[in-house]
């Protein structure tokens, strides 16, 4: 029996606990590769399932980690062979399946991307469920006719990892970004990134008038709440809203004016469950044209499996400031 360590999640009567246990390959849940750890990171579902305050788990107990890069130890799918390096980011890791905080994971073969050749582990991670989530956004987004010519994107919640991976991914595919962030004193690393305005999002002053003059061709926003409700009426003709989080607040107000005057679309983007032909297609464009040009200013920090913990807490306050990536094993 091989054992091994891994970032496991409990909640029963005792209520919620997590912390580093040594457990067995055999006790993993069930996917046809196996596969041996390598890098994982940390995103904003991360920290709500290891800290207990967000309801991320679907039972317990799972080992947590939403991302996972590796090497194949074994594969019962002809698709993988041992020796193969993959990835895999959402698809149920820590939700439903043990995840990517462990020194071994298995994965579903319908899950599991090779990893492209232009990408090490350790860059697939660092890009993670973040990178490809703003990649998600774009590629929705140049689906519903957005260009560069409609205007520059607003990108909110910028010093995060969706934000700071996106500012480099639509600056990188043609695109003028805006920076909307609540940190000043990082906005030079943001315009380092490519952003051409960076503006502080403690001094947005929204009209709460059901249009405004459009000054953005679209938005990809992290924050939801009234900030997202403040750019819905600024976004000029058949331009797109990319709809990915709620570090802010999950409630939105808004009128019908935007989508009924100036035809702007609301795309959601749930990278979790997305589809496999999508999946791929999103990751060959990671690793080829929009493959972000500034990964190493982007991964602020690394730890250790047995530290993943110390960075929920600022995490959830708000305090994020780029990617994090986590060392399982190399
Ligand atoms: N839909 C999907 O598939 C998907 C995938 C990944 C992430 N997400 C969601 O997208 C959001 C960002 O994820 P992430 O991994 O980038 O998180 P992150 O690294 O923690 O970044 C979140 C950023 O949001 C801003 N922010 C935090 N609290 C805020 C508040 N109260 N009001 C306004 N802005 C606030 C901060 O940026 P500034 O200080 O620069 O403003 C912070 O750096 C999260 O809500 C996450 O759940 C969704």
């Amino acid at each position: 029996m091989t054992t091994f360590r891994a970032f496991r999640i409990h909640q029963d009567d005792a209520g919620h606990r997590a912390g580093i246990e040594t457990m067995a390959i055999e006790d993993l849940t069930a996917g046809e590769v196996l596969v041996r750890a390598e890098w994982s990171s940390v995103n904003y579902k991360d920290a709500l399932a290891g800290t207990g305050k967000g309801k991320i788990l679907r039972h317990y107990p799972l080992n947590g980690g939403i991302d996972v890069a590796g090497t194949v130890v074994a594969s019962a799918d002809p698709a993988f062979r041992e020796g193969d390096r993959v990835l895999a980011t959402g698809s149920g890791l820590s939700e439903t399946l043990d995840g990517g905080y462990g020194e071994y994971v298995r994965l579903p073969a319908a899950w599991t991307v090779a990893l492209p050749a232009s990408l090490t582990t350790r860059e697939a991670m660092i890009i993670g469920t973040a990178g490809f989530t703003a990649g998600l956004a774009l590629l929705r987004m140049t689906e519903n006719r957005q260009t560069p010519s409609l205007g520059p994107i607003a990108i909110t919640g910028a010093t995060g990892g969706v934000g700071m991976l996106g500012i480099d991914i639509f600056t990188g595919a043609g695109y003028e970004v805006h920076a909307i962030s609540g940190k000043a004193d990082r906005f030079d690393t943001l315009r380092a990134l490519g952003a051409t305005t960076c503006v502080d999002r403690h001094t947005l002053a929204f009209s709460g008038k059901p249009m405004e003059s459009a000054r953005y061709g679209g938005l990809l926003d992290n924050v939801g709440g009234a900030t997202l409700a403040g750019f819905l009426p600024a976004i000029a003709p058949y331009g797109n809203a990319a709809i990915c989080g709620l570090a802010g607040s999950p409630a939105l107000a808004t009128t019908v004016m935007p989508f009924i005057i100036r035809g702007v679309s609301v795309l959601g983007i749930a990278s979790a469950g997305t589809a496999r032909d999508v999946r791929d297609e999103v990751w060959r464009r990671l690793s080829g044209e929009w493959k972000p040009r500034h990964l190493d200013t982007i991964c602020t920090k690394e730890v250790a499996l047995e530290d993943v913990a110390s960075v929920f807490g600022t995490m959830l306050d708000g305090g994020s400031f780029g990617r994090t990536v986590v060392r399982i094993a190399g």
